[in-house]
């Protein structure tokens, strides 16, 4: 796939089939990312693939605690307040989609069932996770955001579908748990992937961009 196709055409896919991804397949997404560039090659991330009975483990205890009210304690706080600029595109981001789906602003029951399906990796049977060593700083956060940018764009071109989610990270005692890891080690994001129902509305939603006007100014 072209490059530029597979950027304009990626998009996040909340509908999965449950079928594992190869493990192959899963390696070669990861060793392909893994050429994301990083402050002086430092490479901070680290993976952890979620199949099978851990998935099983993981997204028993997240939904539990998900659908009981507890906020968790991400290892990198959740934002609390947003300025205007972007509190906007996430107020548009939602609306488009709730109108997209035919699902109205008081449907609580609707919104709650979809926002907790974040939890059951979206019915895919495989999730990834990216974590950090405490040690590491704000610029290794960047570098493993371009780290998991690499795995969206990988998938899609390998026909896959993602979703990367904070929300399978707001409880990471449960995946330090799973995963046999120590304190030290601090989660910064899952990323749902898979086999994608293609014919699902919600996987059908293309969000929109702000004009680049808003985002870019040329200084000769
Ligand atoms: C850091 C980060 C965290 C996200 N967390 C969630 C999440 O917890 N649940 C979810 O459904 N989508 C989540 N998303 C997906 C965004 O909602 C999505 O990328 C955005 O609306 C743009 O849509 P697109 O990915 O289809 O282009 C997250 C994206 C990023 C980059």
């Amino acid at each position: 796939m072209e490059l530029t196709e597979c950027i304009m055409n990626r998009s996040s896919k909340r509908d999965f089939k449950n079928i594992p991804v190869p493990k192959d397949l899963l390696i070669k997404l990861i060793e392909t990312s893994s050429h994301a560039p990083s402050w002086a090659n430092s490479q901070p991330w680290k993976v952890a693939v979620s199949t099978g009975k851990t998935s099983e483990f993981i997204k028993g205890k997240i939904y539990k605690l998900a659908r009981d009210g507890s906020q968790g304690s991400p290892d990198f706080p959740f934002p609390e307040f947003w300025p205007e600029e972007q509190s906007k595109n996430i107020f548009e981001t939602g609306k488009q989609r709730y109108e997209f789906l035919g699902i109205s602003r008081d449907d609580e029951e609707k919104r709650r069932e979809i926002s907790l399906n974040n939890y059951l990796f979206f019915g895919s049977e495989t999730a990834i996770f990216v974590y950090m060593n405490e040690k590491l700083g704000h610029w290794s956060t960047l570098d493993c955001g371009m780290f998991v940018q690499n795995i969206l764009l990988a998938a899609h071109d390998l026909g896959l579908g993602a979703c990367p989610q904070a929300y399978l990270v707001r409880y990471p005692d449960i995946l330090r748990e799973a995963f046999n890891l120590g304190n030290s080690e601090k989660f910064l994001l899952g990323i749902t992937i898979g086999y994608y129902k293609k014919e699902s509305p919600i996987n059908n939603i293309k969000t929109a961009r702000t004009a680049v006007d808003n985002i870019l100014r040329f200084y000769e």
